[in-house]
């Protein structure tokens, strides 16, 4: 319990280009993880040294699409940060992060406010009901007004923001922050590139009025207009989601990340019981359990191979401890575990509720199944997202067929596309279903470099899918525009080209069963 306790574990949502790598980055610095300074993991056009060949991909498109996992300890506890894609085309990818996640910082950048990719991925943290908190980055620069961005965060999001810092300055002449929790005004000094730490100093009211002058009583002022309408932290309101608490700061020259990472370590929770698939809560002190949210083959050139990222909810895991995979009911070893650090792997020998373990080359294992020792459990299932973008793919060598289709299936296997099939035609050609079409770039991408299978992809003009069954499945297909493939999970769904069709067939014809796919609300 005690471990547990010191755990926290959430994962950054924000916009591509707001600084999520960045401020990542400097939560490695104020952690201690990367010595003194900062500037060692940096991603994208940095020196990621072990890139995979999908991480070439994200270089040319300067968007992350990998997520990974860094465990670090700051103060006496330990921090699981969760990297999450920025782009809405893999908000799916997101929301199986998140279930692994118990919060969420959302950075926003202060020149933009909300964007259409926050706002997006937000609702994937709504639909999963997790505390937020938010980071406004880039107050070194040009930026909106404070009050309009909190405006903007309560409009967009409807989302009740309540600041626990508060900038005095901007841009050039950003000075510190009004520490909301502590009533201190804290004043930052530059470091050379922003790679040590930024130096703090307390300065008392009086001293703050003569040396900081204007800028200093407008802040005040604005803080106490805010508390006069009554955005003040609330804690119930904020692990409810209700409520955000907001900072200010800039990632790059490091002024508000250790309160920001403090206010994690505070305010965020520790792991609670997991519901099983009974809503039973499992325990955090019953035997060992977890569940499979993520997994991901080739992560590197280096080790051509399959990793199962699982997050302990009960228990201690020991490495080499063998547990039951509940959903084939067979023994699994656990000899090759391992933590996450970027793209680097090191040996890990035991983990808590709250840790994510990779599991190298544990086959059988797919997302959403659940491990445990001891004491039988099996957790929900992470439900798929509702596909938009349907593709037919063919492989464009027949001499490759057995790489295509080996590659299709890993790709299936890990949620980068569903895949759907005709029940007559099999694996000949498939069809590649996606919430945002650039999954399709990365599973070509990934099918051609990694499997040896180059691919010819042809769009549909599908646009909605919707649940059906055998029943219904013979008269669906009869119908112009719509037609109805197996999910490799057995699952049927109908296409259609046009949803003002579907609308109408609903009305017309009860007897089909035409259910809404649940997840996402995307
Ligand atoms: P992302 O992961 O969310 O996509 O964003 P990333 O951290 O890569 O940041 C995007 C750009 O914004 C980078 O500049 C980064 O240096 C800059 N940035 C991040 N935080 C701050 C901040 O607090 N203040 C200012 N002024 N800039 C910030 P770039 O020019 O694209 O890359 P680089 O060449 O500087 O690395």
């Amino acid at each position: 319990m005690a471990e547990a306790q010191r755990r926290r574990t959430f994962a950054i949502i924000s916009h591509p280009d707001a600084g999520k790598t960045t401020l990542t980055e400097k939560f490695l610095l104020y952690g201690g993880a990367l010595g003194t300074e900062a500037g060692s993991v940096k991603g994208k056009k940095g020196g990621r040294s072990a890139t995979s060949d999908w991480m070439e991909l994200e270089q040319q498109r300067g968007i992350s699409i990998t997520s990974t996992v860094l465990q670090f300890p700051y103060r006496d506890h330990i921090i699981n940060l969760l990297d999450t894609p920025g782009h809405r085309d893999f908000s799916e990818d997101t929301y199986r992060v998140l279930a692994a996640a118990d919060a969420a910082v959302m950075v926003l950048d202060a020149a933009k406010g909300i964007e259409p990719q926050t706002l997006k991925l937000f609702e994937v943290c709504r639909d999963r009901e997790i505390p937020i908190l938010t980071f406004i980055n880039k107050w070194d620069r040009p930026s909106l007004m404070p009050l309009e961005i909190l405006d903007d965060i309560e409009k967009q999001l409807s989302l009740t923001p309540t600041p626990l810092s508060w900038p005095v300055g901007s841009s050039e002449g950003f000075r510190g922050v009004l520490d909301q929790r502590t009533g201190d005004f804290v004043r930052f000094t530059r470091t050379a590139r922003g790679a040590t730490m930024a130096p703090e100093e307390i300065v008392e009211p009086e001293r703050a009025i003569e040396e900081e002058g204007g800028l200093y009583e407008e802040a005040v002022d604005e803080l106490g207009l805010l508390e006069a309408v009554g955005n003040e932290y609330d804690e119930e309101t904020f692990l409810a989601g209700v409520t955000t608490p907001v900072f200010f700061g800039s990632a790059l020259t490091n002024f508000g990340v250790r309160l920001l990472l403090d206010a994690v370590v505070d305010l965020t929770p520790p792991p609670t019981p997991k519901n099983d698939h009974e809503d039973e809560p499992r325990r955090l002190d019953a035997p060992f359990s977890g569940f499979v949210f993520k997994v991901q083959a080739n992560m590197d050139k280096a080790h051509r191979d399959r990793t199962a990222f699982f997050r302990v909810c009960s228990g201690k895991f020991e490495r080499g401890m063998v547990v039951t995979h509940e959903n084939s009911g067979k023994p699994l070893a656990t000899k090759y575990a391992h933590t996450a650090f970027g793209t680097d792997r090191e040996t890990l020998d035991e983990a808590w509720p709250g840790d994510i373990v990779g599991l190298v080359n544990a086959n059988d294992v797919r997302i959403g199944d659940t491990l445990w020792q001891d004491e039988h459990v099996r957790f929900p299932a992470i439900p798929s997202f509702a596909p938009q973008h349907f593709a037919i793919a063919r492989t464009k060598d027949s001499s490759r067929f057995k790489q295509f289709r080996n590659g299709v299936s890993q790709l299936d296997e890990e949620g980068v596309v569903q895949v759907l099939r005709d029940r007559d035609i099999g694996d000949q050609a498939p069809i590649l279903a996606a919430v945002g079409p650039m999954q399709f770039e990365v599973a070509v991408h990934r099918l051609e470099n990694e499997f040896g299978a180059p691919v010819e992809l042809s769009m549909t003009n599908y646009s909605v899918a919707r649940l059906t069954n055998e029943e219904s499945m013979a008269e669906l297909r009869a119908m112009q525009g719509v037609d109805v493939l197996a999910r490799s999970d057995g699952t049927l769904l109908a296409l259609f080209e046009s949803p003002y069709w579907l609308d109408r067939l609903i009305g017309e014809k009860p007897n089909l069963m035409l259910d809404k796919l649940v997840a996402g609300a995307i």
